[in-house]
């Protein structure tokens, strides 16, 4: 069953074809990070303006790819939220319109859902062992996941009550003046740092227990069980305004780009402590099969490297999307999610579906 995805939720006009869930046969991404790079981040009008001129080339060239023509394809799933209102609004249109004039089958698909999915791409997902905890980590969202089994709805069990880790990465890297988007530039600066800062880690436990610990024995013990953790929830921007108060408070002409990478790697290792050490209790918790990780910050090494030693410990299967093409936002992933959103469903698809850029899972 070949599925036609689309993606327009922030700065990425896509569009891909994909075969049964898993078979990519075409993933074509209009990336706006040069025209954003101007701002120093996505302004929202720039990028629904830049989507409506896009897209339909877009569609066009993944069907090109894919060698597939338009009336081969069973059913149109495109991405109707979380997201920018006026980003979501281009691919979701561009869908209705697609949908209503072939009669084809229409799946709004939940965007993290969608990511949740990107480690189903390009592999034998039959051998997949369930349940699996998903940590979503990228520049609009920052989640943990459960799926209990390949159809089920997946059940969020935390998320960020402030800046999403990307987001952090972006505003931290400007606030040393790198380029957007940050991440990829922090996790290259830091491999260079001599002497990282130590930097706090929000486990957001009860004040008396934050005042009486140093932060990083705190994971030591939650870790080891010596200390229970109360939820798994994240918080990254009480990190990015102490960056903030560090490098504000630094002699101009003392940040030299020795100090930079200590900023850089202390910032990359609280935040990669925080996401590993939760979804490591995450997994322990709900006796997980298999940790995934998805998002654009499911590129970092680090994260990569934690994640995996603690599956390790745990004996359970570690994953990270096939291909970095598969990590940031794309079409495929969206397809995979349609599919397997179809797989489930009685419901009758064809009807226009509207943005929702609150969509809960
Ligand atoms: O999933 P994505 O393409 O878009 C959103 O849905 O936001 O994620 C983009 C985010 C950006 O914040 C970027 O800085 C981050 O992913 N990112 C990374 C790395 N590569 C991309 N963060 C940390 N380390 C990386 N290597
Ligand atoms: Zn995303």
């Amino acid at each position: 069953m070949k599925i036609l995805g689309i993606e327009t939720s922030c700065d990425e006009t896509a569009a891909a074809v994909v075969e049964d869930g898993s078979r990519v046969l075409a993933n074509v991404v209009a990336s706006q990070i040069a025209l954003h790079r101007k701002t120093g981040g996505v302004v929202p009008e720039v990028a629904a303006r830049t989507h409506v001129g896009k897209i339909i080339p877009v569609i066009e060239e993944a069907l090109r790819k894919a060698k597939t023509r338009f009336s081969e394809i069973k059913a149109i799933a495109v991405a109707a939220g979380p997201g920018l209102n006026s980003s979501l609004l281009a691919g979701v249109i561009t869908a209705n319109t697609l949908a209503g004039v072939s009669g084809k089958k229409l799946i709004p698909v939940n965007h993290i859902f969608a990511h949740v999915r990107s480690n189903w791409l390009e592999r034998d997902t039959k051998s997949f062992k369930y349940p699996i905890i998903v940590l979503t980590a990228s520049g609009g969202h920052n989640e943990l996941v459960l799926l209990k089994n390949a159809k089920s709805k997946p059940k969020l069990i935390g998320e960020t009550l402030d800046d999403a880790a990307g987001e952090a990465f972006d505003k931290v890297a400007r606030l040393i003046g790198l380029p957007y988007p940050g991440g990829p530039e922090i996790q290259r600066i830091s491999q260079q740092a001599k002497n990282p800062e130590n930097l706090p880690r929000a486990w957001l436990l009860p004040k008396d227990i934050a005042r009486n610990f140093d932060s990083v024995e705190v994971g030591e013990r939650l870790r080891s069980g010596k200390m229970q953790l109360r939820n798994f929830d994240f918080s990254f921007s009480g990190l990015k305004s102490e960056v903030r108060r560090r490098t504000t408070t630094m002699k101009h002409e003392a940040r030299n780009m020795k100090q930079k990478r200590n900023i850089a790697a202390g910032f990359q290792e609280s935040v990669v402590d925080v996401l590993a050490t939760k979804t490591f209790l995450a997994a322990k918790k709900f006796k997980a099969k298999e940790i995934h990780l998805a998002g654009g910050v499911s590129a970092n090494l680090a994260l990569r490297e934690r994640l995996s030693g603690y599956a390790g410990e745990l004996n359970i299967i570690f994953r990270h999307p096939e291909k970095f093409a598969f990590c940031t936002d794309n079409a495929a992933m969206v397809a995979a999610a349609g599919y397997w959103l179809a797989q489930n469903s009685r419901k009758k698809w064809s009807k226009m579906i509207t943005v929702n850029p609150n969509l809960a899972i």
